[in-house]
């Protein structure tokens, strides 16, 4: 994990941490475009991913993306840490 690349995303009063690739053929989540509780892939095929919990919630993703749960460790750094 250390060393690790993750999107965190600060949404309805919540922090979460994911992959920073798309599970199809690897573009970039941070161009993504984040819905409510979702991340779509910015490159044309439109995979989609909950943010929470990694699932695909649209294809054509191959596989779920990893996330991680988030733990404050100053007042300004944040920890994301693996739950999946
Ligand atoms: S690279 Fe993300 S859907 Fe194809």
């Amino acid at each position: 994990m250390q060393g690790s690349k993750v999107l965190l995303v600060h949404q309805t009063g919540k922090f979460s941490a994911f992959g920073y690739k798309c599970t199809h053929y690897g573009a970039p989540l941070v161009k993504g475009y984040l819905g409510e509780g979702r991340v779509r892939c910015p490159w044309r095929h439109g995979a989609c991913f909950n943010v929470l919990i990694g699932d695909i919630e649209e294809f054509p993703g191959l596989d779920g993306i990893p996330c991680f749960q988030v733990c404050r460790v100053t007042s300004r750094r944040y920890t994301p840490m693996v739950i999946k």
